[in-house]
């Protein structure tokens, strides 16, 4: 999405300099063409019931351009679920996800009458009907099911395996069918699954989508009218160039081979896969130094701005936009955090840089911004879109002593 134009770097048809002279690095920006482009692409192999994964961007103006592209959202939370309303989803174009909902979460969701409220345990469904009760409301219920399958992706952020905390084992069915059926103000429609985030494994999918498969034809043979089969998100992007390649097309015959010829109502949750590559985040030097032979770039984004390589070893490419590349030079590009893990790149080559150039860091629409935090009492960074050669601040952070001012000094200090 990075282009240079006469040496000069833009998104689409602005120019990041025009950008730098309204907003402060580091600040993230998103490219409106990107977005659109990837979710019409997959819209177009997946079908028309794409829920995008609000955790991975809950900017409102992203939430807006997504609802505009006519794909519905995946919320987490009361405050996600607020989100994605106030930036104008219909509510019956919302699921509800998430391993621990609250009784506050719950009742919202109940409330608002969202499209489905997707349950995690047999006590979750026990709470929603007590709930639903004292509402007086009839609620559409899906489960997320476990379908033990490792997709082979980094433990962090696997989450498809018996072990791991979501979903309810398929051994289960029988149970939740016995519970559901007692249950006068649930109606179960659904079932959900996500083996994880960023898996590039098509053996892996495949089988997860037997599982599904399976799993829904026994809930119908035990009574149940299952409608919608949500198949969840993790989509691989290459971060990488030595990443695995992966285009959700692959998915498209072990989905036909799997489905084809039964009537259930295919759903997707994907967050990374249509934004994560539509973003970049810009930061400028602020020191330079060698320590034991490693020249460092230290910037001001850290991983207060972005956690990714320090929380998962993720890489994401950096390139330098002040520079041409010649004299190139092997820096560590490393943040302003006091803490040893906040390293972006170790030994890259990049033009000779020094204080006050910039670098942008690539791929960074999804699971950016919506990590950022205070930490050392830093500012949040800002967030623009591109759209052509316009551009707008879509959200500018508190300045650091608001945040300040939040703390509350007991009266006895
Ligand atoms: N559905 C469910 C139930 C999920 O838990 C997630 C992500 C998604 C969909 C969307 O997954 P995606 O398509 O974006 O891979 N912070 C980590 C990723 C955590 C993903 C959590 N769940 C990272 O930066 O890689």
């Amino acid at each position: 999405m990075l282009e240079f134009k006469n040496e000069i770097p833009f998104v689409e048809d602005t120019s990041i300099h025009d950008i730098m002279k309204v907003s402060t690095t580091p600040f993230y920006i998103y490219s409106q063409e990107i977005i659109t482009q990837k979710v019409k692409m997959t819209k177009k192999i997946l079908g028309n019931n794409i829920f995008f994964s609000v955790k991975s961007n809950s900017n409102q103006a992203i939430l807006k351009l997504m609802n505009s592209l006519n794909i519905g959202a995946d919320v987490v939370s009361i405050g996600e679920l607020k989100r994605s309303l106030s930036a104008g989803f219909a509510s019956n174009k919302i699921i509800f996800e998430g391993v621990g909902k609250s009784k506050e979460d719950l009742i919202y969701a109940i409330q608002k009458n969202i499209r489905l409220i997707n349950t995690e345990s047999l006590e979750e469904i026990k709470l929603i009907q007590k709930l639903a009760l004292e509402k007086n409301k009839f609620v559409n219920i899906g489960v997320r099911l476990n379908p033990n399958i490792d997709g082979g992706t980094i433990s962090k952020i696997s989450t498809g395996k018996k072990t791991d905390k979501f979903g309810i084992e398929i051994s289960e069915i029988e149970n939740i069918v016995n519970l559901v059926s007692s249950c006068n103000n649930l109606n179960l429609i659904g079932i959900s699954c996500h083996i994880g985030s960023q898996i590039s494994n098509v053996e892996a999918y495949k089988n997860t989508f037997a599982e599904m498969k399976k799993a829904a034809d026994t809930f119908v043979s035990l009574g149940i009218k299952i409608k919608h089969v949500d198949l969840g998100g993790g989509f691989h992007i290459q971060y990488h160039k030595d990443d695995p390649k992966f285009e959700i097309e692959d998915l498209k015959g072990e989905l036909d081979t799997c489905f084809g010829s039964s009537v259930y109502e295919l759903s997707f949750e994907p967050g990374r896969y249509l934004i994560a590559e539509a973003g970049v985040l810009v930061t400028t030097i602020i020191n330079t130094k060698q320590n034991g032979g490693i020249n460092y770039l230290i910037v001001d984004a850290g991983m207060n701005t972005l956690i990714r390589p320090a929380m998962y070893g993720a890489h994401h490419e950096i390139v330098s936009i002040s520079k041409k590349m010649d004299n190139s030079k092997t820096y560590t590009v490393a943040g302003p955090i006091c803490e040893s893990s906040d390293i972006f790149v170790k030994n890259i080559l990049l033009p000779k840089q020094t204080m006050g150039d910039t670098l942008v860091i690539k791929n960074t629409g999804a699971y950016g911004k919506v990590m950022s935090s205070t930490y050392n009492t830093r500012s949040l960074p800002s967030e623009v879109l591109v759209n052509k050669d316009n551009f707008a601040m879509i959200y500018s952070p508190n300045k650091i002593e608001k945040d300040i001012e939040e703390d509350i000094i007991p009266s006895w200090l």
